[in-house]
């Protein structure tokens, strides 16, 4: 039973592509556009500058979000949930969740907040937390391997397997030489 649910807590190759695909292009989109923005928009005549390749990253990076977020899903009711409730790496999870939560928000706002003071702020955050939230999948994932990679030992003691996957072997009693008599 225990094993079933660590097994089913980590994702299938192509679930795991799958992530790490709409994560890419997520991130690359929104990094073209901050490329565009800052370094290749010339002066502007009125307002704020732009880029022409600004929209088509934008579109790209729209896109990547619907996709990304089916994926993000369909994670809760297998891997997140199960992973809570076997308590591991539960810290660079949340760290995780939290991250996507502001990207969220804030990407949200970016869509739908008219205000023009309010804008470069949900800007800036959000493009931030965007660089953040890949060294924070990088960590995610390198501790996950961790936990996977602890080496199993069979139990015989059912105290010990308990609220744990690893188990503990103990040494069979040793007998003594007989006694004569
Ligand atoms: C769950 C993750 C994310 C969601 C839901 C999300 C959502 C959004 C949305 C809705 C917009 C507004 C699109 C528009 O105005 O046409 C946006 C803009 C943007 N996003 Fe993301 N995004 C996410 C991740 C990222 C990541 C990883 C980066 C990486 C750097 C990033 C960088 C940007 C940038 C630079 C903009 C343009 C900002 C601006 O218009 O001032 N986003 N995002
Ligand atoms: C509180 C929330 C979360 C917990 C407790 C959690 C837990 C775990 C655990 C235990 C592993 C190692 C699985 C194993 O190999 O045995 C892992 C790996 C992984 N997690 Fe999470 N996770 C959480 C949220 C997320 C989120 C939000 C994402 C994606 C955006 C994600 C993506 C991954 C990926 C790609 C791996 C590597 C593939 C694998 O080992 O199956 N996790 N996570």
């Amino acid at each position: 039973m225990r094993s079933h649910a660590r097994l089913s807590m980590r994702l299938s190759q192509r679930h795991e592509r799958w992530i790490y695909l709409t994560a890419a292009i997520l991130f690359l989109s929104g990094l073209g556009w901050l490329i565009a923005h800052y370094f290749l928009a010339g002066p502007a005549e009125f307002g704020e500058r732009h880029q022409v390749s600004e929209p088509w990253w934008m579109r790209v990076h729209g896109a990547a979000v619907m996709a990304f977020l089916m994926a993000l899903g369909s994670l809760f009711p297998g891997h997140i949930v199960r992973a809570w409730k076997a308590k591991k790496n539960r810290r660079t999870g949340l760290l995780l969740l939290t991250l996507l939560a502001l990207l969220i928000i804030t990407g949200y706002g970016l869509y739908y907040v008219a205000d023009e003071d309010l804008r470069p702020w949900l800007s800036l955050t959000h493009w931030g937390g965007g660089l953040v939230v890949v060294a924070g999948l990088l960590l995610h994932v390198v501790q996950g391997r961790k936990t996977r990679a602890k080496p199993r030992v069979t139990a015989t003691h059912p105290a010990q397997s308990e609220g744990s996957d690893s188990v503990i072997a103990f040494p069979k009693p040793q007998r003594g030489p007989r006694r004569r008599g």
